[in-house]
């Protein structure tokens, strides 16, 4: 039976390795994260042949642009039926309202569900030198609850956020907010950042709602065992 707090990444450049992944992990995996490289390479097919087979939809394309831009992009990006879609927390507060509201309005009108919406606070390979060179005062963490807040504020459901940062978001935000938590990895494997130092059990654990993960599947000599090896971990936390 399938976690659906398990996001699989299928960050890949072309159709056949992203369809054979998901054949190959079949019914064990609901969840998908489609990111630019493939939607970039194989267009708007991968998430109808996603949706086609059953399965959820992640569309990670991390829109950032003036409110009016935004809000299109996203009503367009709506027809394909994806279950999560994102923008950048650091467009604002207005354009995380403007796209909230226009497209809850355009599902209304259509009379489909509204996918969430989700925000990018900073982004996880962000270090405290390129937070720096932006001329960035406070601290990491303190913009990235402030800016959750804010994305919470503005009517979105929740935010991609390194595990490292999710217990604070889930203090700050409550129980509902999504978290969606990357750059998780297996106990066991060597980091190679300081964004990738929770496990998924402990990303889940920090009040993670959902676990991102690529390459501990995809490059794993058996995808199929290593999925099935983290949702057996995960099924341990509530
Ligand atoms: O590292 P892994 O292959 O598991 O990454 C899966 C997804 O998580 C990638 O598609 C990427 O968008 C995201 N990621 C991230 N921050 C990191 C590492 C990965 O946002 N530090």
């Amino acid at each position: 039976m399938a976690d659906d707090r398990l996001i699989v990444a299928l960050d890949y450049h072309t159709m056949e390795n992203a369809q054979s992944l998901v054949r190959a992990l079949g019914a064990s995996v609901s969840y998908y994260k489609v990111g630019m490289e493939l939607y970039y390479s194989v267009g708007a097919e991968i998430v109808r042949w996603l949706k086609q087979e059953g399965k959820q939809v992640f569309l990670d394309l991390k829109l950032h642009d003036i409110p009016n831009t935004v809000a299109s992009g996203l009503c367009s990006l709506m027809n394909l039926g994806a279950d999560i879609m994102n923008v950048h927390a650091s467009g604002g507060y207005t354009m995380m309202k403007t796209a909230a509201d226009r497209l809850r309005e355009e599902a209304a009108r259509r009379g489909q569900a509204c996918p969430k919406l989700i925000a990018v606070t900073v982004l996880t390979s962000i270090n405290q030198a390129d937070w720096d060179d932006l001329g960035q005062t406070v601290q990491i963490k303190s913009a990235v609850v402030r800016w959750a807040k804010l994305a919470q504020k503005a009517g979105l459901d929740g935010v991609v956020a390194s595990p490292n940062e999710a217990a604070l978001i889930r203090g700050a935000c409550g129980p509902d907010f999504l978290i969606v938590t990357p750059g998780v990895r297996q106990a066991g494997d060597g980091a190679d950042d300081q964004s990738r130092i929770a496990t998924p059990a402990q990303a889940l654990g920090e009040g993670a709602s959902h676990i991102v993960v690529g390459r501990p599947i995809r490059q794993a000599a058996d995808p199929v065992a290593a999925a099935e090896a983290i949702i057996k971990e995960i099924s341990a936390v509530k």
